[in-house]
């Protein structure tokens, strides 16, 4: 988009979960539509943006992406100030990834606005062989805690733009 068209709206969205679940990948398909199979390990913060139009609206989408090793991580709180949206991912072929969903989700609670909009991603649905956590078990906890839910794929390029789509479209 050149620089004389206007936006409209800016929206934070962050990337939360474990270490190696895809969430760099994740938001290099979505802002760049790139993918890269060795991705190293984020360290701090990083950020990008991807404009689009939702109802004839300009909408730049500013997504962050912190570590989710704890040692490399971002301070939490301004990580999630003024975050309007979150992606909270688990990789389906990693058990451990799934059950500190609930870890993760207390966080988010416990720093962003209460208003914040929240998908639950199960990435790498590209490795059904390895999977080792059901659909199911995912759509069930998605709907207990009130969550948006979708697997994705970032390597086959899979529902990554219907998540963003989705969450910034309910923001709007
Ligand atoms: P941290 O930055 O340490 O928190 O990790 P991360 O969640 O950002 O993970 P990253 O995006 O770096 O991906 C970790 C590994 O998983 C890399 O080797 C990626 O190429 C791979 N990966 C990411 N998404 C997918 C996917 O959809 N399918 C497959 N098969 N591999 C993926
Ligand atoms: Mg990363």
């Amino acid at each position: 988009m050149s620089s004389v068209e206007k936006v409209d709206y800016v929206f934070k969205v962050v990337l939360i979960g474990d270490s190696a679940v895809g969430k760099s990948q994740i938001l290099a398909r979505f802002a760049r539509n790139e993918f890269s199979l060795d991705s190293k390990a984020t360290i701090g913060v990083e950020f990008q943006t991807r404009t689009l139009v939702i109802d004839h609206k300009s909408v730049k989408a500013q997504i962050w992406d912190t570590a989710g090793q704890e040692r490399y991580r971002a301070v939490t709180s301004a990580y999630y100030r003024g975050a309007l949206g979150a992606l909270l991912v688990y990789d389906i072929t990693k058990r451990q990834s799934f059950d500190h969903i609930p870890r993760w989700l207390e966080e988010l609670r416990g720093h962003a606005d209460k208003n914040i909009i929240i998908m639950l991603v199960g990435n790498k649905s590209d490795l059904e062989d390895e999977r080792a956590v059901s659909t199911e078990d995912a759509k069930e906890f998605a709907e207990k805690e009130n969550l948006f839910f979708l697997e994705t794929s970032a390597l086959q390029a899979t529902n990554v733009e219907s998540a963003f789509q989705t969450v910034l479209s309910e923001i709007f």
